[in-house]
């Protein structure tokens, strides 16, 4: 089977003229289907930018980059858009639309089934919820949440959609250590179940066991990390 995730020297620069900087360097990665890939490394080094890029949110400026058999490089904005549609985000800040209840945000993501009728995907999308702990809360809006719980309503809306590929920009940063867990733990389960394959940055220590691989970034470049 292809790999879900190929990048070869890929290179980011932000600004102009002066104020160009290089953020990331010569990358490369691959990715299994199934795999689970824990992306660590300190503030600023580069891992949303990378996260970005391969989410198809992003324009590659120099290297191969090439997810889910699409390579990137050339793609123009309606082969990104179908792209984007098959792989799960969920990114630091929630973005969930403020005037949808808990459950009509999650079914946004199961919208995207379009084999399914209206009744299957309500149902899958209070399943999610279900399944993220948030049975008791389908009705409410995102501002009668706390910041963990819309953490996992994000989640959910992620997970509702069968993504092949789940980026997930520090899902655990707004949750405690036991709901960390079991969010941590059904996205294992997810990878393993539908081989969705899953790139998660974090910087919680308590949840590097789930991980097929573990690489490191510092300064714009990766690292495979030992230990
Ligand atoms: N749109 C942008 N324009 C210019 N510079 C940017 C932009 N986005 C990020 N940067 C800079 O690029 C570098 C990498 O940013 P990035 O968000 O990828 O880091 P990060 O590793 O995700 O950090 P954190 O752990 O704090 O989220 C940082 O120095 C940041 O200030
Ligand atoms: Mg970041």
């Amino acid at each position: 089977m292809a790999s879900t995730v190929a990048i070869e020297g890929l290179n980011h620069w932000y600004g102009r003229g002066a104020n160009r900087r290089q953020v990331l360097q010569s990358v490369g990665l691959t990715i299994e289907p199934g795999e689970v890939v824990l992306l660590t490394g300190p503030s600023g080094c580069g891992k949303t930018t990378l996260l970005t890029l391969i989410g198809a949110l992003r324009k590659v400026q120099e290297g191969q980059v090439c997810v889910l058999g699409q390579p990137l490089n050339a793609a123009g904005r309606g082969a990104r858009q179908r792209l984007r549609r098959r792989i799960g985000m969920i990114f630091q800040g929630h973005n969930l639309l403020r005037c949808l209840t808990a459950e009509q945000n999650v079914q946004m993501g199961a919208d995207l089934l379009k084999d399914r009728s209206y009744l299957a995907r309500r149902d899958l999308s209070r399943q999610w919820l279900r399944e993220v702990g948030l049975g008791d809360h389908l009705n409410k809006l995102p501002h009668d949440l706390s910041g963990g719980q819309k953490q996992r309503v994000a989640i959910a809306r992620a997970l509702a959609a069968h993504p092949q590929l789940l980026l997930a920009d520090e899902p655990t940063a707004a949750l405690d250590s036991t709901t960390g867990r079991e969010v941590v733990d059904l996205l294992k389960r997810l990878a393993r179940e539908q081989a969705c394959s899953v790139l998660m940055v974090t910087h919680d220590p308590r949840i590097l066991d789930v991980a097929d691989r573990l690489v490191r970034m510092e300064d714009g470049r990766l690292f495979c990390s030992v230990g």
